[in-house]
């Protein structure tokens, strides 16, 4: 990836599922830090580690399952219903914009036309900081993945076919 930004053929380089303990293994090793990590994001897995190694470095991060992959201990969360009836918004729209008040890109994924459209409409208003603090109590520490887990190295290596 770094040779072909030298030749300009790409403008950014973009990394997935490094944890803190990927990121500081590899990161120090490459010449370009990249622009965005990819990871699990959303109010029950707000990644506060991370995101301090990420902020250090001014290094984006991009939100996979922003909607908890559709969890609806999430969607129908008590405080997220709460916010949406007080925002006049659905509950995907107050975790979404959660997310983007929190300095993160968000990537949902829907197949219903409805939602997304009601996905984007994100910019005409505004979460106050205590209702923030409210989503940012949230936090579990934990997702659902665990990119740190052997079994994923593991599964990766047998994956790709790696040369020098
Ligand atoms: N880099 C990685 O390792 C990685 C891993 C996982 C996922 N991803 C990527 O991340 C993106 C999102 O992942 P995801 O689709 O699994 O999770 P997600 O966006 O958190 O959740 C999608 C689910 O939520 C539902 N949904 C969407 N909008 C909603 C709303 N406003 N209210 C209620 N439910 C709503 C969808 O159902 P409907 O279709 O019925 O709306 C769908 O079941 C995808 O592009 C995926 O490829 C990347």
């Amino acid at each position: 990836m770094e040779e072909a930004k030298a030749e300009g053929k790409l403008k950014s380089i973009g990394v997935s599922n490094m944890t803190p303990k990927i990121w500081n293994t590899f990161v120090p090793q490459f010449a370009t830090m990249p622009s965005v990590n990819q990871v699990e994001f959303n109010p029950f897995f707000q990644q506060k580690e991370l995101r301090r190694i990420l902020d250090k470095h001014d290094v984006k991060l991009e939100a996979w399952y922003p909607l908890g992959h559709g969890d609806k201990s999430l969607i129908e969360n008590d405080v997220v219903l709460s916010l949406a009836k007080k925002y006049h918004k659905d509950a995907g729209q107050i975790i979404l914009k959660f997310e983007l008040q929190e300095g993160a890109i968000v990537l949902p994924k829907s197949q219903n036309p409805a939602r997304i459209k009601s996905n984007l409409e994100l910019f005409d208003f505004e979460l106050s900081e205590e209702d923030m603090a409210q989503l940012r109590a949230l936090d579990r520490g934990k997702g659902a993945h665990e990119p740190d887990a052997p079994s994923v190295a593991e599964m990766l290596l047998s994956a790709y076919k790696i040369e020098d």
